[in-house]
């Protein structure tokens, strides 16, 4: 509700960008898109180059991914193949969308050949919150004295990721049902094609039950952290690290696994920053468009590939094929 209700924050004009409420790699500017497009044409090729080949981007915010792989011109594109969807839950940033996709509200039932990719989605998603308090319990929310308050009921079934032993009293832990069956249904959708996330995540659930807990249940606004996450609900964003344990769980073994700055790597940022170094040194007496959009190329990949930032997040990468 404090997310997605009818005043909830993503249902009254909570999003990303410089201009909103945290930077994700798309808004650090095109050079995320452009290599992400070497991915998804690789991709077009493996599947042996199909002639509609889907890209179903989950969590698509205002669509400057979809600008970014656009102005990128892949090979799927240029063959005209590429048919690319932004899926968002926010009617506000689904107005925002660039012309040339569809915009749809929720997932599309079938995919026959194609990705689906989530960038920073899945923290997002709700999550139910486990408490140790001498055992682990679940934190419901009710309304008391006209505030927010906890309440802890014992689970049904004690969701099987989180640790038993050694867990210090007051530890905190999410449950990621949501995230954890998105995984396992966007790649039920494919027939041919690979599920892709980007997102800041730790291996094990137990990891997070042993820190600080107000480090991972993290809030946001205009561009720094908020309060508590029980306090003035919907003017905030509320988000948890992601437990990859908990996606193995439901949807199986990644194909991959890597830092956001490892894959970047792997897929051809280096090329990109040196053809855009290029760019810019042909012009750079009197620097046209792409004069600007190749130096600002070094400054991007410095962000994006930054190991105490957007370069330790973890992209997760899942394969099926089954034609
Ligand atoms: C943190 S923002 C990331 C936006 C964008 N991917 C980016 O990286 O800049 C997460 C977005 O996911 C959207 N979202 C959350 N749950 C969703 C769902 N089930 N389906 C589609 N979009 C969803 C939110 O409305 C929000 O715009």
């Amino acid at each position: 509700m404090a997310l997605y209700g009818p005043a909830g924050f993503y249902s009254s004009g909570g999003r990303a960008g410089r201009r909103g409420d945290f930077i994700t790699s798309p808004e650090v500017g095109p050079l995320f898109g452009a290599v992400l497009s070497r991915r998804i044409d690789a991709e077009w090729r493996r599947q042996g180059e199909p002639d509609v080949f889907d890209v179903i981007e989950v969590g698509a915010g205002p669509g400057t991914l979809a600008r970014s792989i656009a102005a990128a011109r892949s090979a799927v594109a240029q063959a005209g193949a590429l048919r690319y969807t932004g899926v968002e839950t926010s009617s506000s940033q689904r107005t925002l969308h660039p012309e040339g996709i569809t915009s749809l509200e929720s997932m599309p039932s079938r995919v026959r050949n194609g990705m689906v990719v989530g960038n920073e989605l899945l923290d997002n998603l709700p999550f139910r919150l486990a408490v140790w308090d001498d055992g682990w319990r679940e934190a419901y929310v009710t309304e008391r004295g006209g505030k927010w308050v906890e309440v802890l009921l014992p689970f049904d079934v004690l969701p099987p990721s989180l640790p038993v032993s050694g867990v210090p009293h007051g530890a905190r832990a999410p449950v990621q049902d949501a995230a954890a069956s998105w995984v396992r249904d966007a790649l039920a959708l494919l027939d041919d094609g690979c599920v892709l996330v980007f997102d800041y995540c730790v291996g094990v659930t137990a990891e997070l039950a042993l820190r600080p807990w107000r480090e991972w249940l993290r809030t946001y606004r205009q561009q720094q952290r908020g309060v508590h996450y029980l306090n003035q609900p919907g003017t905030q964003d509320i988000t948890t690290e992601v437990c990859v344990d908990q996606l193995i769980l439901a949807a199986g073994e990644p194909d991959s696994v890597r830092s956001q700055a490892q894959w970047l790597s792997v897929w051809g940022i280096d090329e990109l920053v040196a053809e855009g170094r290029q760019w810019w040194e042909e012009k750079s007496s009197a620097p046209d468009l792409r004069a600007m959009t190749g130096r600002s190329r070094v400054r991007e990949a410095e962000a994006l590939c930054d190991p105490s930032g957007l370069g330790s997040f973890t992209v997760l990468e899942w394969t099926t094929t089954r034609s």
